[in-house]
Parts: structure tokens; C-alpha cells; sequence
């Protein structure tokens, strides 16, 4: 007997509603404050969880579904198998080594490498069609990686990049300026790290361009200033990693609006690591670096056509130079 007593002559469900679904490989800090996100901003019907350690795995899948009566519905499984992906829209890889204090993110290279080796292809056959998004630090060249081991399309395979960053800054113009950083529109561009370009000359709030407005004002302001907020941006995650060991809610929260972007088809553009060769005149191979980029349910949809002062376009070459020179160690 039925718990519920069943509707006379129901008709079927909807056939025109999507059922989405998300996976997360990796259940550490980062991918459980991503979870976490996805849940309570009910972006996925499914979530799959995938880890290599299996206790740690059940535990964290175990506390998510312990708060079932105060979330929206989601069905949450975890396994090691990676089946458990299956006809996944979005995997979002966290897995791997971070830094240690002090310790730089192209540092992590060797050793993320040899685990993607084993996570992108179980991910790349159990759904064919989803968009994958890489953390995994650095970001940049593993998104490469990524892409390389896939076989996917290019709009298919996207790094979190300096859409975080790019958060980091907005938060520290808005205090700066005593203003909402949602109403700060600044991007951050190029490598997730330490060669990081701030767009200054594109900078606006409440649509008044920053720059211009202080010129015209006759308001002094130094370029020192404005190289130390910066700085302060590139400074931020070994900050955070040496106050409390890792960085978490902000990555969460970062690569959440991505989830949102992509498979509610937004079409918002964002600051995320995409092939970036042929755009801003980014020549001498294949890099993935951050761009921003309008995202949608395909992936990404176009790069954006900001304008870039001779010296911002100089540092985001600088900053392709950079990834590339580490990527030409790499053996795929
Ligand atoms: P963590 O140590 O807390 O978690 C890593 C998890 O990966 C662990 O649970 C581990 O068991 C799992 N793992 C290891 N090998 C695996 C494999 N082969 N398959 C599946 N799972 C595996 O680390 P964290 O703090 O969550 O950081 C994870 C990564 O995210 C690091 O590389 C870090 O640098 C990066 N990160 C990126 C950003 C960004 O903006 N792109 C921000 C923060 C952290
Ligand atoms: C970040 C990581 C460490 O929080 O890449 O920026």
C-alpha cells in the first residue's frame, strides 16, 4: 500500500523540465564549501560526490544529507566508483594537493597532474556532454590538462580563475571607496596567482568609470595606491593560508555563481580561465588563462571585448608567458 493514495487520472509529469545534476570530485575544504553552496542555493537536483578516501567520503555525504529537513531537495550519493557521475551537466574538480604557507600554486604542478590522469577520463566517459570545471590548483595549466585529457571542445572545459580574485578585489575597491562591491564592476585577468592582471583602466561603480571620474575631478589618486590594492589581491590567499591553513568559503561561493551561470543559462560574464589564445593578441600556443567570458548552458559563449590600456595588455601577455613556460614541461 501506497503511502501517498494516488490522484485520479494524473496526468504525467512534465517532460519539458530539466533535471540537473552535479558532480564534485574532491571532498575537501574547497569542494565541501562548494557543495555546501550548491545546496543551499538549490542549483542541482543530483549531487555526486567523488573522493579517494572512503571514509572521509561516506562521512561528509552522510552530514550534507543530515540536513535534509532544512535544505531544498537534492539527492546526494558519494562513492568511489566513478559511475556514480553518471549523465552529470557540471563536474567541478577539486581533488589534490594545495599549498603549503608561502608555497606558490604553480609549485602543486607535478603532483595534480598524475591524479588528473586518473579523474578526467572515469569523469569525460561517464558524461560526455557535461562542461567541466577545474580548481584544482593552478587552475590555469590544469585546466589545459583538462582539456587536453577530455578531448572536449574548448567551451567545454573551464577554469574557476580570477573570477575569485576578481571578488577579492571588488570587496577591496568597495571598502576602499565605502561602496557595495556588487555595485563594483573590476576584473582581475590572466593566471589565478601570482601574475594576476587588475584591469584598472575598465573599472566602474554605479557605471561611473572610476579613473576618468577621478581625473576629471582633478582628485589625485596614485598609481601606488591602486598597485597596492592589487597586490593586496594577489597577497590575499597566502594570507588566508597562513592564518587558517587553507581558503574555502570564497572559492565556494565563487565557483557556486559559475554553477548557477552555466546551467540556468545566464549568459553573465565572468572573469573564468578559458583558451585564450588568439584573443588580446595572445599568441605562442594553447594557454588557458583567465578572460572575462560570457557563460552559459554550452559553456562558454564568447570572450568579451574589454578595453585594455597598452601596459594592461602588455602584463596579460606577461602573464600567458608565464603559464606557457611551465606548460612546455609538461608531458600529457
Ligand atoms: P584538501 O586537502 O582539503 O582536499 C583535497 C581532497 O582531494 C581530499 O579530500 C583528497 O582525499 C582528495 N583527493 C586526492 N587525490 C584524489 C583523487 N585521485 N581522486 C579523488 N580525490 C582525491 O584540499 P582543499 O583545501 O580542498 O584544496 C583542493 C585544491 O583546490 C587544491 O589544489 C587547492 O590549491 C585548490 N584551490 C583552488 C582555488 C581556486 O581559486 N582555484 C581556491 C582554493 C583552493
Ligand atoms: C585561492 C587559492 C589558494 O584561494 O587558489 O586563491
Amino acid at each position: 500500500q501506497a503511502f501517498f493514495k494516488p490522484i485520479q487520472n494524473a496526468a504525467p509529469p512534465s517532460s519539458t523540465k530539466r533535471h540537473t545534476k552535479i558532480s564534485v570530485v574532491g571532498v575537501g575544504n574547497v569542494g565541501m564549501a562548494i557543495a555546501q553552496t550548491i545546496l543551499t542555493q538549490d542549483l542541482a537536483d543530483e549531487l555526486a560526490l567523488v573522493d579517494a578516501k572512503a571514509d572521509k567520503l561516506r562521512g561528509e555525504m552522510l552530514d550534507l544529507q543530515h540536513a535534509a529537513a532544512f535544505l531544498p531537495r537534492t539527492k546526494i550519493q558519494a562513492s568511489l566508483d566513478y559511475s556514480i557521475t553518471s549523465g552529470s551537466d557540471l563536474c567541478i574538480i577539486t581533488a589534490g594537493v594545495r599549498q603549503n604557507p608561502g608555497e606558490t600554486r604553480l609549485n602543486l604542478l607535478e603532483r595534480n597532474l598524475a591524479l588528473f590522469r586518473n579523474i578526467v577520463p572515469p569523469l569525460v566517459k561517464y558524461s560526455p556532454d557535461c562542461i567541466l570545471l577545474v580548481v584544482s590548483n593552478p587552475v590555469d595549466v590544469l585546466t589545459y590538462v583538462a582539456w587536453k585529457l577530455s578531448g572536449f571542445p574548448p567551451n567545454r572545459v573551464i577554469g574557476s580563475g580570477t573570477n575569485l580574485d576578481s571578488s577579492r578585489f571588488r570587496f577591496l575597491i568597495a571598502d576602499h571607496l565605502d561602496v557595495n562591491a556588487q555595485d563594483v564592476q573590476a576584473y582581475i585577468v590572466g593566471e589565478h596567482g601570482d601574475s594576476s592582471v587588475a584591469l584598472w583602466s575598465s573599472i566602474s561603480v554605479g557605471g561611473v568609470p572610476v579613473l576618468s571620474f577621478l581625473k576629471r575631478q582633478q582628485i589625485a589618486y596614485e598609481k601606488e595606491t591602486l598597485e597596492n590594492i592589487h597586490k593586496e589581491v594577489v597577497q590575499s590567499a597566502y594570507e588566508v593560508i597562513n592564518l587558517k591553513g587553507y581558503t574555502s568559503w570564497a572559492i565556494g561561493y565563487s565557483v557556486a555563481s559559475l554553477a548557477r551561470t552555466i546551467l540556468r543559462d545566464q549568459r553573465r560574464v565572468h572573469p573564468v580561465s578559458v583558451l585564450a589564445k588568439g584573443f588580446y593578441e595572445i599568441e605562442g600556443g594553447d594557454v588557458f588563462l583567465s578572460l572575462p567570458a560570457q557563460l552559459g548552458r554550452s559553456g562558454v559563449l564568447g570572450v568579451t571585448n574589454v578595453h585594455l590600456t597598452d601596459e594592461e595588455a602588455g602584463q596579460l601577455k606577461d602573464s600567458a608567458k608565464t603559464i606557457l613556460e611551465v606548460q612546455s614541461q609538461l608531458k600529457i
